[in-house]
């Protein structure tokens, strides 16, 4: 078993060569991986309302889809860490996308600054996988661009929640051309570790799991997109997709590895402050 994160490789791996080896800090951790394997094996969920998640962002990078994203102000955006962590020189060939329905349209924004977690990597693998973007210009809200609160509680245990994402919907490395949303409900911390799913390989203060539908989960280009999740007629960012287990294939959609999402609770206080610092 190998952890695959959850960012799609559009430099890396192109769907002609089949080259998809997972990349971190620049260096191939797994060894190649053969996704033409999981042809017509189904990986994202239903079709969004378009607008329906007005909070919505997506980052390109080099003109081309590579993460998720979530509005939480007129001039910020939370990501995955791991969606920019060695980017962070290449600013300029950021673009955030905001409003769209449909990959890479709306308005563009470009990427001023961005703040990743201290803690990103650090503590345990993966761990506060979140990234903070200052992108300008700010949008202006209306009835489709609104942000997302952030939680003032913990998601409850198996409450249903939804996550969206423009992310690959076959293993062959093509990015969805409309976004896609599924209901996923949260798994209790101490199931997430048991040994069924990932036996203490989940770092609870900074991750938390989702279970997938059948075959339906995050994938390939899901990262940094959100897990939101309803609190008295509110939605609220619990979580930033991160990290799921795949097999020796490359496979995200494995019925017994759950995706793993970043928590937002407890970097609340990071994200405040780096919009303080950087706005
Ligand atoms: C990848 O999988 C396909 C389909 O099963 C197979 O035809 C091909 O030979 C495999 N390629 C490699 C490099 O293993
Ligand atoms: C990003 O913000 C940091 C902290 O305020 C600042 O030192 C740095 O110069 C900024 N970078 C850019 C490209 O504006
Ligand atoms: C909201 O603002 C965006 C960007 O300015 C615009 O493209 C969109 O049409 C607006 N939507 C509504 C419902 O006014």
């Amino acid at each position: 078993m190998i952890y695959l994160l959850l960012l799609t490789l559009p430099l890396l791996i192109t769907p002609q060569e089949y080259d998809s080896r997972i990349y971190k800090d620049g260096n191939p951790i797994a060894g190649r991986l053969n996704f033409s394997m999981q042809q017509g094996r189904s990986i994202a969920g239903i079709e969004t309302k378009p607008h329906a998640w007005p909070w919505m962002a997506q980052l390109a990078f080099f003109g081309r889809h590579s993460c998720g994203g979530s509005l939480i102000d007129r001039s910020f955006v939370v990501t995955a860490a791991h969606c920019v962590r060695n980017r962070l020189r290449l600013l300029k060939y950021f673009t955030v996308y905001i409003g769209g329905h449909t990959s890479l349209s709306g308005q563009a924004h470009k990427v001023l600054n961005i703040s990743v977690h201290p803690l990103y990597d650090t503590v345990a693998v993966h761990s506060y996988d979140i990234a903070i973007m200052k992108i300008s210009p700010p949008v202006a809200f209306n009835q489709t661009i609104q942000p997302i609160s952030l939680p003032l509680l913990p998601p409850r245990d198996n409450q249903m929640c939804v996550v969206a994402g423009w992310g690959v919907t076959q293993s062959d490395g093509y990015s969805s051309e409309i976004l896609r949303e599924i209901r996923v409900p949260i798994i209790p911390a101490y199931e997430c570790n048991s040994l069924y799913y990932y036996a203490g390989g989940v770092h609870i203060p900074s991750m938390v799991c989702a279970r997938k539908e059948g075959d339906f989960g995050s994938c390939f280009g899901d990262s940094g997109g959100p897990l939101m999740c309803e609190r008295a007629g509110k939605w609220e960012l619990q979580g930033v997709a991160s990290w799921v287990a795949g097999d020796a294939f490359g496979r995200c959609a494995l019925a017994n590895r759950p995706d793993v999402y970043a928590r937002v609770l407890p970097v609340n206080s990071f994200l405040k402050v780096s919009m303080f610092i950087l706005r």
